[in-house]
């Protein structure tokens, strides 16, 4: 394949009037590569402080000793980044537009509205006890009190953990205790689709669950004014406290390196472990990205896609345009309801400017046909963006001809959760854009591709992707356990930053992520561990063993297929396949819904007892000429039936 093919020059406008062209973007790169100091200390003066960093970069990715300091002896708070400072100049421009599940339902609000509520809200929190240092869980819909919570919590100096509100009552349970929350903030019901969601019913019943009982309180919005059970003593309605609390809230100082937020991620192994960002770097990088990377002008009308129950909400939803004083759009539902035209629709009514949305919801779209988006004009778009996951040049062509009408530049962002911030990328007045890569490196960021031993691969080449020195948006730590944050992602390859993912470069430099190269799935660039899945079934009374593996799925990226191993004497009937399906459903969240799963009566091990995984996988994606070298098995047998046996999909 020559990745000359299909090459979209840099447009004349962008290059004109881009915060960067390609002379600048080649400057400030450099400069950010031989003087790390000088460069992000005059970034940080992009935010305004309450005592200006003196010590810019004091970082160690050695294995013995990870320790990553950014400003670390500023002082700054970052709901007055993201709010009081914009007051005078923008204080009746919209901060939020908020569109809501139902077509007829939106509002905006303005900079000075986002700063009186949550002040407001500020003031609520300390009413019931929270203060610095304390940890409080969002489960909440996409309504602007989510993000009014964000800004709050870090107003009083609290950290927040968002869990996305798809999760199920055990995850909110299990990411309660994993954070200590002495609260958490929900509401009755979210909507999306036009269904409820029982968000308030999923958070009574994370509290029953052992060890929940170090949250105190439950924060209700009435969003829907759906029937809830109410624990007197414990559950406050959030109108009911907020409103009348005064509307000025001094923010808290906050050290740089204070934790900002907590949000759980899934890995290889293990329970998903809870990313510790903090305040000074990460808010510098998610705002300095937000305006290079989707060359963020005033006045803009920017939407990005995601949920704020994910790391692109975080950064692209909340802190990144609120700290940039931009309008960012904020939408509860789902993209395919009422019409699959919605998007485009909701284009249109906000005149969105920018729009930053998911591979999977691209493809979702491209499989109605040529004229889904046909009851908008999407006049008003100028720049398209995309995340969470590889776009086959298939759909980035379709996503820059039929959603941009053929004049958006498609910004292809790489970065993960741990980056906190877009860390491949190109900008879109100076990087011409290939199709399927997300090109070259974001200022400060020095990636590089090494072999399996760690060594360090050069020129055009396929391997891991590495980083080889830190930025300030990164995650300092796990919660609570460095030692596996260290374990994780620094001893794989001693003095390196380990992303987990495979990546090939091409003879101009650019990069195109290949995918997970562990046991992470990425299902609708949703991200979930194997190993979740399958603990999850080995629970059920029915199953012996079980194992977990991506196969390519055409709208999802990847699906999620599953074999399973029962117990003896039970029959492996389609009714225990949907019993199963509920069970993980039920268990981890609607998002870890198997796509396949098929009855294994063996499956194929390493004599000392190791699932082959690489097998599976084959078998999953119909590739079973190419097994490689099964001669390592304990019971090669065990594959021909698998193979013989393979689901229908
Ligand atoms: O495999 C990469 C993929 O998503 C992973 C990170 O997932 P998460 O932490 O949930 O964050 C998603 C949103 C930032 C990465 O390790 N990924 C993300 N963006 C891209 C991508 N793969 C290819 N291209 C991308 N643009």
């Amino acid at each position: 394949m020559s990745d000359q093919q299909n090459v979209y020059p840099v447009r004349d406008d962008f290059a004109a009037n881009a915060w960067a062209d390609k002379a600048k973007y080649e400057a400030m790169y450099q400069q950010s590569m031989d003087d790390p100091e000088g460069f992000w200390a005059e970034q940080a003066k992009r935010l305004d402080w309450i005592k200006a960093p003196t010590k810019i970069k004091n970082t160690s990715f050695a294995r013995d000793n990870v320790d990553i300091r950014w400003f670390e002896d500023g002082l700054l708070n970052v709901s007055a980044n993201c709010l009081d400072r914009h007051l005078e100049k923008r204080g009746d421009q919209t901060a939020i537009i908020w569109e809501g599940d139902n077509p007829d339902d939106s509002k905006h609000i303005t900079y000075r509205e986002l700063y009186a509520r949550t002040n407001q809200l500020a003031n609520a929190l300390k009413e019931l006890g929270i203060g610095k240092g304390d940890t409080v869980t969002l489960y909440m819909p996409m309504i602007p009190e989510a993000a009014m919570a964000m800004l709050a919590c870090s107003r009083i100096g609290a950290v927040h953990s968002v869990v996305f509100g798809g999760f199920s009552p055990d995850a909110v349970a299990q990411r309660v205790i994993g954070a200590d929350s002495k609260l958490v903030i929900t509401a009755d019901e979210s909507v999306r689709g036009g269904k409820h969601v029982p968000l308030k019913e999923n958070v009574d019943a994370a509290l029953t669950r052992d060890g929940t009982d170090v949250c105190k309180n439950v924060l209700v919005v009435k969003r829907t004014g759906g029937e809830i059970d109410w624990k007197e003593g414990r559950d406050v309605w959030f109108d009911e406290l907020v409103d009348k609390q005064s509307s000025e809230c001094e923010p808290e100082a906050m050290g740089a390196e204070d934790p900002l937020f907590i949000l759980y991620t899934s890995g290889s192994t293990g329970a998903p472990k809870g990313l510790k960002h903090t305040t000074g770097g990460y808010l510098t990088y998610a705002a300095m990205t937000h305006q290079y990377v989707f060359d963020y002008q005033e006045g803009e009308i920017y939407w990005c896609t995601a949920d704020v129950g994910w790391v692109t909400g975080h950064s692209y939803i909340v802190y990144g345009p609120l700290a940039n004083g931009a309008t960012t759009l904020m939408f509860e539902g789902v993209p395919s309801y009422p019409t699959h035209g919605r998007m485009g629709d909701i284009v249109d009514k906000h005149n969105v400017n920018i729009l930053y949305t998911a591979p999977t919801a691209v493809r979702a779209l491209m499989a109605h046909g040529e004229n889904v988006m046909d009851s908008s004009k999407r006049d008003s778009l100028r720049l398209l963006g995309s995340v969470g996951e590889p776009i086959n040049p298939e759909a980035w062509e379709w996503f820059y001809r039929v959603i941009g009408n053929e004049k958006c530049p498609i910004v292809d962002t790489w970065w993960q959760t741990e980056t906190g911030g877009i860390m491949i990328a190109p900008l879109p007045g100076a990087t011409p854009l290939k199709p399927g890569s997300a090109t070259v490196p974001f200022f400060g960021v020095k990636p590089a591709l090494v072999d399996n031993e760690g060594k360090q691969l050069e020129g055009a080449t396929e391997g891991n992707l590495v980083i080889l020195d830190a930025w300030p948006g990164q995650a300092r730590s796990i919660w609570g356990d460095h030692e596996r944050f260290v374990q994780t992602y620094f001893s794989t390859y001693d003095g390196m930053y380990f992303t987990g993912d495979g990546c090939r470069r091409d003879e101009d430099g650019y990069y195109w992520i290949t995918g997970r190269v562990d046991d992470v799935l990425n299902v609708s660039g949703h991200r979930m561990g194997t190993a979740e899945i399958e603990s999850s079934l080995v629970a059920h009374s029915a199953v012996a063993e079980a194992a977990v593996v991506g196969f390519p799925h055409d709208i999802k990226g990847q699906g999620i297929y599953i074999y399973v191993t029962l117990n003896d004497g039970i029959d492996p009937t389609d009714e225990l396949k949907k019993e199963l399906t509920q069970w993980v459903r039920k268990d981890i969240g609607p998002i870890a819904s198997p796509d396949v799963i098929q009855w294994a009566p063996g499956l194929p091990k390493t004599r000392s007892g190791k699932i082959m995984r690489r097998i599976l996988r084959k078998i999953a994606a119909n590739e079973c000429d190419g097994l490689g070298d099964t001669s390592t098995l304990a019971d090669p047998s065990v594959v021909d039936e698998l193979i013989e046996h393979r689901a229908n999909q």
